[in-house]
């Protein structure tokens, strides 16, 4: 059973003013649909919207089985604790987290009640993987509710370092609440390391490596497993005649420039959009290139719209690719065409089909999959990624034109020299990353997770007793 923030599909009304579902944005959806498919489980989540209370229900052949939010809970849990407190304290602190005491309750009532669900629905001795930053206190509520169950969690974006983490007055129930789970999964070695220390220090539990002992005998495991993607089913949709038509139809429309650049991101500050935006557009300026030789595409998919930094940065976006298409375009010829939109799968796959430089800067992320994406559908070995150093994906994809996003001159070389890159240089590239993405994919990462998951309990949790013994 998987248990986590949202369901993979979204309340949203129709044009016709009716309801319907829509995809759920982000990576966390992308990455867990298709392990959900092929284990026959049921996903817990909230489905977006605070109108309908709904019963369980089937979409598209998924068992899906909704949690409730208030209005006053989706502002307090949703857009206030879990995405202004958490998000940006996770993420480098690159925006101020708020720290509010109201929030922190709403937050422990939330996730309560994704426990009790959790609880109410799990079979006898089920595994049930909790995700993300979320639903922290999850695991803990959970074991104390139902110790017969295989508890994981999986966070899926970076786990502060110990300096910044500590800002956190909350500190010790978001740890306790994480070793609740049986298995902790981060994206990288440092994550887990972070979390580690801080158990040590702020628990006061033995550790040794990557394993904290408690007091009532169990032992949890705390490792890295970096997510991925269904790369084959990625490189099929490239493949697909409708897709490779639509990339076409895309650089036609665009001009049929000699490269185009490519973004698509969550409309999020950690993405690293502004700064990439200004280097292409310094690139021009500088006369490296003009709007006939290289245009931007940019795609920024609406996200947590209500949260006031995400608005500012909109804002500041939406001005910014103004003035760079008001000072630098030329008639019918945008040097960025910019998006506020989301796009189905088959779009996407088209986009990156089209593109010949994919640009990945964000100042902080966890993962980061559309790099991935990106790579699985250039089955033609072609194409150029450039990738911010501090992404989860630049442990693994080496061979991207990798840059600090704060570096705005070192990110100006590498656009160039991606846009400048020969054939071979691309290929050799590309095909060293594709091998990664390929070997490494979705499937491999919950199999590792969850095998991992069996083993410790295995080993180490024979001694499993409630944490509240009658
Ligand atoms: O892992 C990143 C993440 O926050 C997911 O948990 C989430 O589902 C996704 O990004 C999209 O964000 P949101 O659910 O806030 O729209």
């Amino acid at each position: 059973m998987i248990v986590a923030n949202r369901l993979p599909v979204d309340r949203h009304t129709l044009p016709d003013g009716t309801l319907g579902w829509r995809r759920s944005p982000g990576g966390l959806v992308s990455a867990l649909e298709p392990v959900l498919r092929a284990n026959e489980g049921a996903w817990i989540g909230w489905p977006g919207g605070t109108d309908e209370e709904l019963e369980p229900f089937v979409e598209d052949g998924l068992d899906l089985v909704p949690v409730h939010l208030s209005a006053q809970e989706v502002e307090e849990f949703y857009e206030g604790f879990s995405n202004a407190t958490l998000w940006p304290l996770y993420h480098d602190v690159v925006a101020k987290p708020e720290f509010h005491r109201e929030w922190w309750d709403s937050y422990v009532t939330v996730n309560r009640r994704f426990a009790e669900k959790a609880a109410e629905v799990a079979a006898d001795g089920a595994t049930v993987w909790v995700h993300d930053y979320q639903l922290q206190l999850v695991p803990q509520m959970l074991r104390e509710l139902r110790p017969d169950l295989r508890i994981g969690f999986y966070l899926h974006i970076p786990f502060p370092p110990t300096e910044l983490f500590q800002q956190l007055p909350w500190r010790r129930q978001v740890l306790e609440g994480l070793l609740g789970a049986d298995l902790i999964g981060f994206q990288l070695p440092g994550g887990a390391q972070n979390f580690i220390r801080l158990v040590r220090q702020r628990v006061g539990h033995k550790t040794h490596r990557d394993l904290v002992y408690l007091p009532d005998g169990r032992t949890v495991r705390a490792a890295a497993f970096p997510i991925s993607i269904d790369a084959a089913d990625f490189e099929e949709l490239a493949r697909s005649e409708p897709v490779r038509a639509r990339a076409a139809e895309i650089r036609e429309a665009l001009g049929n420039p000699r490269k185009v650049f490519l973004g698509i991101d969550r409309l999020d500050y950690t993405k690293g959009i502004y700064a990439r935006l200004r280097a292409y557009s310094e690139l021009l300026e500088d006369g490296h290139f003009d709007v006939e030789d290289a245009v931007f595409v940019q795609v920024a998919t609406p996200s947590r719209e209500r949260v006031e930094q995400y608005r500012i940065l909109r804002d500041e976006i939406d001005r910014l690719v103004g003035r760079i298409n008001g000072d630098l375009g030329k008639i019918g010829r945008p040097a960025i065409s910019y998006m506020h939109s989301s796009f189905p799968r088959e779009e996407m796959a088209a986009l990156y089909r089209a593109a010949d430089i994919m640009v990945v800067t964000p100042l902080r992320d966890g993962m980061n999959l559309v790099a991935k994406e990106y790579v699985a559908c250039r089955y033609d070995a072609d194409g150029a990624l450039v990738l911010s150093e501090f992404a989860g994906a630049a442990a693994e994809l080496r061979q991207a034109w990798l840059i600090n996003p704060y570096d705005i001159n070192g990110m100006k070389s590498a656009l160039l020299e991606a846009y400048r890159a020969s054939d071979k240089e691309r290929t050799r590239r590309m095909k060293a990353m594709r091998r990664t993405v390929v070997d490494h994919d979705v499937t491999t990462w919950a199999a590792e997770f969850l095998d991992e998951l069996g083993q410790v309990r295995a080993d180490h949790g024979k001694t499993v007793r409630p944490a509240h013994p009658s």
